[in-house]
């Protein structure tokens, strides 16, 4: 059965709201009502972002664990988890009990702190650009007492380093060559058998996408279609040498 994590650490969580649902553990969480995150700023993506710092938190609510996450201005929805990666988290399978895992795109680490509390025995690599970001994914996994996770910038993963499984909000607003070359480089990492799991809203193109990896020799279906976005589930490729054109075949 799964530990709610950080119940310890923050004693003042909410516990039996009106709307709280009973879970396996007998542990009621309140649910907070699914709310279309916004708050996507042109610059969430910077190495090290000029906004401002102020500190916050958001609960991340799943039916098998609770944690507060601290975030901050200059990062992707600092204000509460973005509904994409609740979709996401709600919808996906189990991730590898053990192996290398990796969340491209980590932010503040909401999917990566989910992968490495439903498996423990596993590494779980948050990947991201944004240092600001990595800082408090950092900090969240300490406040969740996760030891099984590693937050990097993208270029220092060890280069021999392949995954079991990769779970990815991916960041649609770089463009569709940055998105593409940045999956390009990712997907390649699968291990044989691999699953990568990626949501993307309807309206910011997941359909061009999955056709996209299709003609690139990644297999991507539907696994779930909710509130405007699809997870799709992309196999590894069946031989490991890409194509290194990027872009081609853009719908
Ligand atoms: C849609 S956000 C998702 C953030 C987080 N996973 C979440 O669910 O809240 C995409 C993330 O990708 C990061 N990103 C952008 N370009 C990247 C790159 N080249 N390599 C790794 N991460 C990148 C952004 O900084 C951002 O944190």
């Amino acid at each position: 059965m799964m530990r709610v994590r950080g119940r310890e650490r923050h004693q003042g969580f909410p516990r039996a709201a009106p709307d709280a649902t009973p879970t396996n553990s007998g542990f009621q969480v309140a649910r907070p009502a699914l709310v279309r995150s916004a708050d996507v700023g042109e610059h969430y993506f910077a190495k090290r972002p000029q906004a401002q710092s102020r500190p916050g938190t958001v609960d991340l609510v799943l039916p098998d664990l609770h944690f507060r996450l601290a975030t901050d201005r200059g990062m992707f929805s600092p204000d509460r988890v973005d509904l994409g990666t609740r979709v996401l988290l709600d919808t996906v399978p189990p991730p590898p009990a053990t192996g290398d895992l990796l969340d491209l795109g980590c932010g503040y680490g909401p999917i990566t702190l989910t992968m490495a509390a439903r498996s423990p025995q596993a590494i779980v690599w948050g990947v991201d650009v944004n240092e600001r970001a990595l800082e408090c994914g950092w900090a969240n996994a300490q406040a969740a007492g996760l030891d099984n996770v590693r937050f990097s910038l993208d270029d220092v993963i060890p280069a021999g380093l392949r995954f079991a499984a990769i779970w990815s909000n991916p960041p649609i607003r770089v463009g569709k060559p940055a998105l593409h070359a940045l999956l390009t480089t990712w997907l390649a990492r699968l291990s044989p058998g691999g699953v990568a799991h990626l949501v993307v809203q309807k309206n910011l193109g997941s359909d061009s996408l999955q056709r996209w990896l299709g003609e690139r020799g990644w297999p991507a279906e539907r696994l779930a279609s909710r509130a405007g976005y699809r997870v799709l589930a992309v196999r590894a490729a069946e031989n490991t040498g890409q194509t290194t054109d990027q872009t081609e075949g853009t719908p």
